[in-house]
């Protein structure tokens, strides 16, 4: 449709219909058959009219071809000017096909792997009639009490943060939107949604706008300039004024400084939030502030569908914004081609053919294989020799529930056990015992209770418990080698789940207390949304390969991996902490005044474990042993726009062939403000063929010394820094440089 029709269509609304279009249900609504029922549950919390319903511009988390079409079909008859609704999702690892959380696709440091995981996503969604996608989600996660940092592309580090955000962004949208294949992309949660104090979800973010600038920013700036059709607002307070309604945040930085010109869609209830928040009086408050503000559809709440037409009716200025609001959702809808297709690309025979295929799948396991990060290895016990007697055990080994707290849509019935492909891969019988529960009733309770739904009693739980560990150790008893797989309940990390104990749960340290006592060799396969607490019981194990939730293809990338058919090559991207009190710990602190670099008394540390995190920022080890040497610069002074091109050999000392992420640092010693420790400035992840030797180059320039100064400036500033190249942000080689311009 042309542009002019658009703004004909607009100026053809009412302002009820207007505001419909800026207000976000869920779509069930419009699958119902009974009226009645339609003004009950969900819709008569949100004190919406039968009439205002088929207003509504945009619906939350209804995918299917044929679901899509029905609710499409059902809304435009009943609708006066026939403006087809928007189908918002939350494909957050995938859509049928799970692929691994997206703190796992993080680790694969691969920007070509998450490109086609999130091409399989966008194809898959979008023939299930997907528009918009609530991804990527962006927000820099230092602290691995909250539950969300399982959603965060980026971990700990802005660099990743950027790289990712415009990867997924641009691999979502394509060139065109409405080619098959492709959906909008709404990045989240703006902003700094992943400093909320003390690690608990929704809490108060409080920082300086240098430090906002620094490190919080980058990512979503990323989304913005890969061309984003949608920013989601967040939950939280920035420095005492709710996301949502920060007309700095939103107005100043957003739309003027970035240039941001699509839909900016609060999340979930978040509007009317900011009454609890004490910024907003009432609900006609709320409704002004985030209208000011620039809040183009209210999700969830009933702030805009009760008070916005009479904010309106008072004062000009406000419909102004509404009218601007309104195009922006239109043009979206156009970009999508909704206003030839209202079904956009939904089509139930393609879902049928493509959603699920073996092509895909068999892709799905090769980039899930990227994502795993071997922690330890000691004395190569992995890969497993397949003439060795293997003991399975824990909750995960027979289990398909390993796709994450956001796979709500992915289909189960094609996920595989580490049992199935253990039986199918060594073809003898198994040795298997579960050895214990993922989590005792009482806390699974606590779980159900706060989802509303009604508590288990389990008779005997104790006693239960001390029969699964016998049965564990007899079979246990009869191996060479025990593989354990434990892990968090995946309703312990993603939203709203934020913990005060990041370790594995009780009884499953019960568990491996008791196999230790066997001495055989001991293999931890982890599944987890959040760095653990492993220092209890790493000394306790041979071998630990983190999977997190590895999705559909999980069970079979793992088998093929600890059978050495794959080689690990995954990196941490976030630090795992000694233990929760050293949360939030992360590589590029600040040296302070007195670091701790021996075992004085006054110094920058805790009495009691290391100042260091337990695994750094950026490790993982691999089947071959890569050695670092000779590392050297052509230069030793920059001059103004020159760069330095930075030499490392690397030689594969093993018989495997495998893949490497060679990581590049940069300390700027002195600065008019301090400068972090470390920051990641480049990164490349190559293949080596085994006893292989390369001389990886990498071109550093001025871009990658800037920083942002005490007046907001973002400059570079002259003098001496450090450099650091390795396989992980700790074990590097260094040099020097200088820069003068
Ligand atoms: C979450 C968002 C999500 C939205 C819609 C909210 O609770 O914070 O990340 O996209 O719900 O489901």
């Amino acid at each position: 449709m042309k542009h002019k029709k658009i703004i004909e269509l607009l100026n053809e609304m009412t302002i009820e219909e207007k505001i419909g279009q800026m207000i976000q249900i869920t779509g069930d609504i419009f699958l119902s058959d009974d009226t009645k029922s339609m003004l009950t549950g969900p819709l008569k919390d949100l004190h919406l009219s039968k009439e205002k319903i088929y207003h509504v511009g945009s619906v939350l988390n209804i995918v299917g071809a044929e679901r899509v079409k029905k609710v499409q079909d059902t809304y435009l008859s009943n609708s006066r000017l026939k403006i087809p609704l928007l189908f918002m999702d939350d494909i957050i690892n995938g859509y049928k096909i799970a692929f691994p959380i997206p703190i796992a696709q993080g680790c694969s440091w691969n920007t070509q792997a998450i490109k086609e995981m999130t091409e399989i996503s966008s194809m898959e969604s979008s023939i299930a009639g997907a528009n918009v996608n609530f991804s990527p989600m962006v927000d820099l996660s230092r602290d691995a009490r909250w539950g969300r940092v399982m959603e965060s592309i980026g971990g700990e580090d802005p660099l990743l943060g950027e790289i990712y955000a415009k990867t997924m962004v641009k691999a979502y949208q394509g060139k065109k939107l409405s080619e098959i294949g492709k959906i909008a992309s709404c990045v989240k949660h703006i902003a700094g949604y992943g400093a909320v104090e003390a690690g608990r979800d929704y809490n108060t973010v409080d920082m300086s706008e240098r430090e906002f600038r620094q490190y919080y920013l980058p990512a979503y700036k990323s989304a913005i300039e890969a061309g984003a059709e949608m920013i989601m607002t967040s939950f939280n307070i920035l420095n005492g004024i709710p996301s949502t309604v920060n007309k700095w945040l939103i107005q100043e930085v957003i739309r003027k400084e970035l240039g941001f010109k699509g839909i900016i869609i609060s999340d979930y209830n978040a509007i009317e939030e900011t009454i609890a928040h004490g910024y907003s009086e009432n609900e006609r408050e709320a409704a002004r502030n985030a209208i000011n503000a620039g809040v183009d559809i209210d999700m969830m709440s009933s702030i805009y569908a009760n008070h916005l037409k009479d904010l309106c009716l008072e004062n000009q200025e406000i419909e102004n914004k509404v009218n601007k609001s309104v195009l922006r959702i239109l043009t979206l809808k156009n970009k999508l081609g909704l206003f030839e297709n209202p079904y956009g690309n939904a089509n139930e025979i393609k879902e049928k053919t493509y959603v699920m295929n073996a092509t895909n799948l068999e892709k799905a396991k090769k980039l899930t294989q990227e994502t795993f990060v071997l922690l330890k290895n000691n004395n190569h016990v992995l890969p497993l020799q397949k003439n060795r007697k293997i003991a399975l055990i824990g909750p995960y080994i027979d289990n398909i529930g390993i796709t994450g707290s956001w796979s709500m849509f992915s289909d189960r019935t094609k996920n595989d056990t580490i049992l199935d492909m253990f039986k199918e891969k060594i073809g003898i019988q198994v040795l298997y015992a579960k050895g214990c529960e993922i989590l005792r009733q009482e806390e699974i309770n606590k779980i159900l209770s706060a989802d509303g739904l009604p508590m288990v009693h389990v008779e005997n739980e104790s006693q239960k418990e001390k029969e699964m560990i016998i049965s564990a150790i007899q079979v246990a008893k009869k191996a060479d080698v025990i593989l354990l797989a434990l892990g968090e309940h995946y309703r312990q990390s993603g939203e709203a789940c934020s913990r005060s104990n990041i370790a594995l749960p009780e009884n499953q340290i019960e568990l491996i207390n008791e196999l230790y006592k066997l001495s055989k060799p001991m293999i931890l396969i982890l599944f987890n949304g959040r760095p653990i607490e492993l220092s209890s019981i790493e000394k306790k194990l041979d071998a630990i390969l983190e999977v997190w939730f590895p999705g559909t293809t999980g069970a079979k990338a793992i088998t093929e991996m600890l059978l050495g058919e794959e080689n690990p090559s995954g990196k941490l991207t976030m630090s795992f902490p000694q233990n929760v009190g050293q949360c939030p710990v992360y590589y590029n602190h600040y040296n302070t005044g007195r670091p701790h670099h021996n075992n004085l008394r006054y110094v920058s540390r805790y009495q009691d474990i290391p100042t260091e995190s337990f695994y750094p920022f950026g490790y993982g080890l691999s089947y071959c042993n890569f050695k670092y040497t000779e590392l050297y610069l052509n230069k030793h002074i920059m001059n103004g726009n020159e760069t330095i091109t930075v030499t490392v050999k690397i030689e594969n000392q093993s018989d495997y062939a495998g893949y490497e992420v060679v990581q590049l640092y940069i300390q700027d010693l002195y600065g008019s403000v301090v400068r972090p420790v470390k920051e990641l400035k480049a990164f490349k992840k190559e293949y080596f063929r085994p006893h292989e030797i390369k001389y990886i180059h990498f071109d550093i320039d001025m871009h990658m010394l800037k920083f942002w100064n005490n007046k907001l400036e973002f400059i570079a500033e002259n003098g001496e820094f450090k450099l650091f190249v390795g396989g992980d942000s700790e074990k590097v080689l260094e040099e020097k440089f200088e820069l003068t311009y």
